[in-house]
């Protein structure tokens, strides 16, 4: 069983023998190994059980470093890292040849952003290479935000769990491509719309294709083991039986509802707080004798685009 703990020294001495280690970001928890190891890269494909074609986000301690991966920046994507480095967001870039195939899926891009956590930052700054991490759960299911997350699923598997609270976004980063210089949405994420927006004005969001150039966009993904509804309990209340149904609210829970089965997100409304608890919420209901989940959509603006993306994703037809 891995080992949970704050001991960055010994996460250098993992990480440097080519094994993995889980650590903690602001959006999520991360499956780390270092990104310019092919070996490295192999194992977490397989503790993840990933298909091959879905590529990592290598993660770098500072811009300088990003210099070494990345061939090509175009203006719009320094003015992103200049704004929102470290932060949740990821930006694909051509990638030089240091780092390896298998880490991009044979792709000529490569997702490199910086996070801000003060443990993997003070991580990373004592590694002289980078960190090829996917959120640290198994493939397709709804990504870690604590230490206990990550251990309950991949704790069998890897030695290391480094213990960096619960993530304060709690949804991955945002993921912004380029095409001739002008910038697409692959994810929403923990960087709002709006605010890529202010810097590189109007954007398109892609939509999946049925190619899985970017499988954070699959239709199915994130997804809880039970059944999904997504909108107001009143909607289904005729349909669905209330012992069997745990219930995800906005602001205010549903009178009547038995208290155990009801989660709030944010009474107070407020988009952070919910996207923090999102996931957690969702693994809670996973772990009760629940059939079904019902969850409201937030407003399409802020942190609600992307929380109601989540939701969409853990909703659709495996
Ligand atoms: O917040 C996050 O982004 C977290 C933390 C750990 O950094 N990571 C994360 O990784 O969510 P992952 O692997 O679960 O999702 C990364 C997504 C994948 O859907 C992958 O397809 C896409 O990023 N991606 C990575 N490199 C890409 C590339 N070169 N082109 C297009 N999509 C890429
Ligand atoms: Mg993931």
């Amino acid at each position: 069983m891995a080992i949970v703990g704050m001991d960055i020294n010994k996460a250098v001495d993992i990480l440097t023998k080519g094994e993995l280690v889980a650590i903690p970001t602001e959006t999520v928890y991360g499956l780390a190994g270092n990104a310019l190891d092919p070996d490295a890269v192999l194992k977490i494909f397989e503790v993840k059980k990933r298909p091959s074609f879905d590529p990592l986000i290598v993660h770098c301690s500072n811009v300088n470093q990003v210099n070494n991966y990345v061939s090509e920046m175009p203006e719009v994507a320094f003015k992103m890292a200049a704004a929102f480095w470290p932060g949740p967001l990821t930006l694909v870039l051509p990638k030089k040849s240091v780092i390896p195939d298998i880490v991009t899926s044979g792709l000529p891009t490569v997702g490199i952003r910086i996070p801000d956590h003060p443990l993997t930052s003070r991580l990373l700054q004592a590694l002289d290479f980078p960190l090829a991490a996917p959120s640290a759960n198994p493939f397709g299911y709804v990504s870690p935000t604590t230490a206990h997350h990550v251990e309950d699923q991949l704790g069998h598997s890897i030695k290391y769990i480094l213990d960096g609270g619960a993530c304060d976004i709690g949804i991955e980063s945002t993921i912004i491509g380029f095409d001739g210089g002008k910038a697409i949405v692959y994810r929403l994420g923990g960087k709002p719309l709006e605010m890529i927006e202010e810097i590189a004005g109007k954007v398109n969001i892609s939509r999946h294709t049925g190619l899985p150039a970017t499988p954070g966009m699959l239709r199915s993904h994130y997804a809880p083991g039970k059944k999904m509804y997504l909108g107001k309990w009143e909607y289904f209340q005729n349909m669905l039986d209330k012992s069997e149904t745990g219930l995800i609210c906005f602001r205010n829970p549903v009178e009547d509802y038995p208290q155990d089965l009801q989660v709030v997100l944010s009474r107070s409304g407020n988009m952070k707080e919910a996207a923090k608890k999102l996931f957690a919420a969702l693994r809670y209901f996973d772990s009760l004798d629940v059939r079904n989940i019902v969850a409201e959509l937030l407003p399409e603006e802020g942190l609600g685009r992307a929380i109601n993306d989540r939701l969409r994703r853990a909703a659709a037809e495996k």
